[in-house]
Parts: C-alpha cells; structure tokens; sequence
C-alpha cells in the first residue's frame, strides 16, 4: 500500500512563522513539493469538524498541491456513513473532531496504519494510536471554570472536585459523553477503579442538577448563578471569549476564570482531534500528503487560532488568547492508555447512575 510519503515529499522543512495565521500559510509555499504532482487530483475527506475550523486549512492545502478536497462534514456517530461510503472506496481520510471517532472507526475496521516516520516523528507518542491507527492534531485539556465572582480558590484538582465543600455547586455535562468518559479512564488508570468510582458519586452529590447541555451550556450556568463551577474543555471559553459579535456570550466568557486541575501532580487532562487513513482507499497517497501538510509547523499554528485548542505538536504555540492561561502542567499519560479503559469508565458512570443527578 502506497500511502506513505517518501521523505522527500514532507512540509517538515522548518519555515520561519510570521505573525499571523494568513503569513503562516503563504510562507508554507515555499515548502510545497513536487512530489505532490505524483498524488492523486482529488480526495476525499470525510470529517466531523465544524467547517469553519477545517475549511481555510484544506483551501490552503488545494492551493499548494492542486490537490482538489471533496470534503463530506458528517454530523453525530459517523461510522454508519464512513462504513458505507469506505467500502464504496470514496472515503481517503478522515478527520475527526474528537478522540472517541477516532477509536470508533478503527474499531469498525475501516482505518489503517499510519508508518511514515516522517508523520508520526512529528507528533508526540502518547498521541498517536499504539496501533498507529490514528494520530492527534490539536490537543484539548479539560479544565475548571470557576465564577470570578463567588470562587476564589486559584488551584483545583479533578479528585476534590468530589469533595461536599462543592455540595451543590457543580455543573457538568453528561456522565456518558465521551469527554467525561476519557476523564474518568484516567482516574481509573491513575487512582484505580474503586477510587474512580467513589469520585464519580462525589461529582454526582455535588452536582447542582441533572446533568443536560454540552460543557458552553455549563458555563452559561455558572454565569447565571446555578452553580459556582464547571468542567469543561478549555476551548470553549476561548470560543465565548473571542465571540467579537455577541457582548453577550463574550461577558459569560470572560465571567470565569480557567483553572488547570492537578498542576501540583499529574496535570490537567488532555484529550485530541485527529485523523486517520481509510483502509485500503484510493487516495491514500493525496491522503498522506494531507496528513503531512497539517502536522507542519505552519498549519498547526493556523489550525490552533480559531479554535482555541492546543497545537498537538508541542513547539507550537496556541493562539495569544490560550497563552494567556499560562503554560499548563498537562497529564502525560498516552492516549492509548486511556481509550483502552473506556468501556470500563462508561460501566462505571452507568453504575453510579451520573446522569440521574444528585439525590438519586
Ligand atoms: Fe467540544
């Protein structure tokens, strides 16, 4: 199978940044090869990313390589369509908004090693699939957001997130979405799973109601006064912060403050976006092309701006806006490690009945 560059088709090449996503971009000319003339004219790229994340970095991408991107956004579980569409070879690569689609399309059969070194040399380990089936792209940390107003504590950890001092004060999204399960395969691979579950029945006491909404809805609830903290990825405040054009979602974000658990310890949680490379698909050369292109300095940068997530290479920095929450202390634990307890956390949080709230 020849989807696996040769060195000399890379956008490794270092390339000074400038200072903003575009110059980044444009300086990326000047890494383009002319091996890319040997990949296919299209591909075609499946992907649960919202469009305004992926679409300027795959414009960018065609104007490089002349490599045209047939790109279906999919919505909600995607390995219904991906396994249709896959054995329908019409399906190259996909890129996928979050950890849990990763996992779930290898499961499914449908993804492929990824071996060029050149590829995976750029991203840390403890990103990539231990099978090589996928890899990271952005890094997204799971964070406190505490009211300005009502907490003054400035350090937190996710373990005394469970203590009754925060009886009634806890907003938080489902138990079972996949960003709370991959939290809670981390407890269990830290801590083991009895002290795991006893954590997941302080959260659910603490809880100031039944668990609804995705993590921005947590934060508004901070904001409207329900609870005093929430969990929830970084991003999301970067998102409401940066909301130029609604003053109102731009206060609630700038009504918290962004609390990084365990930086005394292990770190702060952190989970991926990523892709992966569709089995035995067509374009799987273009495929690799792509892989490449986003792992380089320059689109990790460009990829890091508007969404508020981390670069997955750790020489490259986020967006000004994420700087300005520090350096975190991130949990160096790899992925693999984590997606491998999943279905033992999803048990967990069933048997506590997390979703129930509290007093059930
Ligand atoms: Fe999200």
């Amino acid at each position: 199978m020849g989807n696996h560059l040769d060195e000399n088709a890379s956008f490794a090449r270092p390339v000074r940044l400038g200072r903003s996503a575009s110059t980044a971009l444009a300086l990326l000319a000047c890494a383009v090869s002319a091996n890319a003339q040997t990949a296919a004219e299209a591909i075609n790229v499946y992907t649960t990313r919202e469009r305004q994340h992926i679409a300027p970095l795959l414009a960018t991408f065609e104007s490089l390589t002349r490599i045209k991107t047939n790109v279906v956004y999919l919505s909600g579980d995607p390995v219904a369509r991906l396994t249709a569409d896959r054995a329908a070879g019409k399906v190259d690569i996909f890129i996928a908004a979050e950890l849990s689609h990763l996992v779930a399309a290898k499961s499914a059969g449908l993804t492929e090693a990824v071996t060029n070194a050149n590829l995976t040399g750029r991203v840390p380990a403890k990103f990539l699939d231990l099978d090589g089936h996928w890899l990271g792209l952005t890094r997204r940390v799971r964070v406190v957001a505490a009211s300005r107003e009502r907490v003054s504590q400035q350090a937190f950890t996710y373990e005394e997130l469970a203590d009754p001092k925060w009886k009634g004060k806890l907003c938080m999204r489902s138990g079972l979405h996949p960003y709370n399960v991959l939290l809670t395969a981390s407890m269990i691979a830290h801590k083991g799973e009895p002290v795991a579950e006893a954590w997941l029945r302080g959260l659910k006491a603490n809880l100031a109601g039944k668990p609804s909404g995705g993590d921005r809805d947590q934060i508004l609830a901070v904001v409207a006064g329900r609870c005093d903290i929430a969990l929830v990825n970084s991003y999301y405040v970067g998102g409401m912060r940066a909301a130029k054009d609604k003053p109102e979602t731009q206060i609630a974000g700038n009504a918290v403050n962004v609390i990084f658990p365990n930086a005394g310890d292990r770190g702060a949680h952190v989970s991926i976006s990523g892709l992966a490379m569709m089995k035995g698909a067509p374009g799987l050369d273009s495929a690799a092309l792509l892989a490449d292109f986003l792992t380089s300095e320059p689109a990790q940068f460009v990829y890091a701006q508007d969404s508020f997530e981390y670069p997955v290479r750790e020489d490259v920095k986020p967006s000004g806006l994420v700087e300005s929450w520090g350096t975190p202390k991130l949990d160096a634990i790899p992925l693999g490690d984590l997606t491998s307890l999943q279905a033992k956390a999803a048990q967990l949080i069933g048997k506590v009945g997390f979703d129930a709230g509290p007093g059930s």
